[in-house]
């Protein structure tokens, strides 16, 4: 089976974890973080093009730890979009928060300007648009409503290493931007994250944040977390941040691919690029408007060796938990695309044949399933 995503480690990363044990320092508590954490960053704020990174041990600790430093807490809202993963959602109900879930625009899969306009009120505290499936969100609108209404963003970039909005990397563009470094993503520490930041201030705060809100030992100031990232996995991480821009050529060149093998089928939407943004392809997703082919499709191409797969089937209010808390919201177009959304593999180990047959698979099963 060829898997949706897959972690590729070679010998260099084992050559850094060696290091980082023999050296026996696998972590630091004090806020500024360890010497693997320290080079992971500054050579991933480099990348990004920021002043700050600071390095936590996964994407929702990343979330949660940006929420906190803007001072999210009982009574605040903050606007999120349906169709993500619930991460997002989760950490603001971490910190005591209503998350305000809206909806999305089909096109693009990712938060819906309108939408977010329509959910503002008095207790709005941010907005956390999220760069789905690697795909940025249209962000100047957003920082021109957020400057007007007095909001913080925090992007979402957990699947997004490596795109860019109108020649600027994801993560430079909001107040505060969080990555994830899961094992199935671009870049991946097994777990991991990091909070990117032009913001002096928020960047000493989350670096305390990250370790119980202290600054010299036992001087707690603030609530934190234990959130710190062990040496092994920013070491880890300096090596896959070296391999990203090979990663990133060979998702594209799987993507365009697909992209042509599959164009012009009738009732298949493709995944777009507008002018000026660069998807960095974590997810290839095909949508079709027949809901009940959907699952039809995966089910074949799981048989003959192919991970499709769905992100996601449940949109956050559907979950039992958010069901529970989420105002009474029909997001019609993330509840379509939970229905009709599926992925194929463009990750790197794909080989140019085998993206090939992908695509060809994926046509005859689309052609027959859909004609049924
Ligand atoms: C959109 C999104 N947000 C947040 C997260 C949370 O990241 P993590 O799994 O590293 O906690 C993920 C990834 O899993 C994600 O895809």
């Amino acid at each position: 089976m060829i898997p949706i995503n897959v972690p590729i480690m070679g010998e260099e990363e084992v050559q850094a974890v060696r290091e980082v044990l023999e050296s026996g320092r696998l972590t630091e508590w004090r806020p500024e973080g360890g010497p693997a954490a320290r080079r992971f960053e500054e050579a991933f704020a480099s990348y990004i093009g920021v002043k700050h990174a600071i390095a936590v041990n996964s994407g929702t600790a990343a979330l949660h730890a940006a929420l906190l430093a803007i001072g999210v807490g009982k009574g605040d809202e903050v606007i999120v979009p349906a169709f993500t993963f619930v991460a997002t959602a989760n950490a603001v109900l971490l910190t005591g928060a209503k998350p305000v879930i809206v909806d999305i625009d089909l096109d693009t899969y990712n938060i819906s300007l309108e939408a977010v306009r329509k959910a503002l009120t008095k207790r709005t505290k941010a907005v956390i648009p999220v760069h789905l499936y690697g795909l940025p969100v249209d962000m100047d609108p957003v920082m021109e409503l957020a400057e007007e209404k007095g909001l913080y963003v925090i992007e979402d970039a957990a699947q997004a290493h490596g795109a860019e909005y109108k020649g600027r990397k994801v993560g430079g563009l909001g107040h505060l931007a969080c990555f994830s470094f899961y094992s199935s993503k671009v870049i991946t520490t097994g777990e991991g994250g990091m909070v990117t930041t032009n913001d002096d201030e928020l960047a000493d705060r989350l670096r305390s944040i990250r370790t119980h809100g202290q600054r010299k030992g036992y001087d707690t100031e603030r609530l934190g977390h234990n959130y710190r990232m062990p040496e092994v996995q920013a070491a880890i991480g300096l090596v896959q941040l070296n391999r990203i821009e090979n990663f990133l050529r060979s998702r594209r060149r799987n993507a365009e691919i697909l992209s042509e093998g599959l164009s012009g089928l009738e009732g298949t939407h493709l995944p777009i690029e507008p002018r000026g943004f660069k998807h960095c392809w974590y997810l290839y997703t095909v949508r079709v408007e027949d809901q009940k082919k959907r699952d039809k499709v995966v089910r074949e191409l799981n048989k003959v060796g192919i991970g499709a797969a769905v992100y996601y089937r449940t949109p956050i209010h559907r979950t039992p938990l958010h069901l529970k808390v989420a105002r009474k919201v029909r997001p019609v177009n993330a509840e379509l695309a939970s229905r009709t959304v599926f992925q194929l593999p463009v990750h790197p180990k794909v080989t140019e044949e085998q993206a090939k047959w992908i695509a060809n698979e994926t046509v005859k099963l689309l052609r027959r399933k859909l004609a049924e």
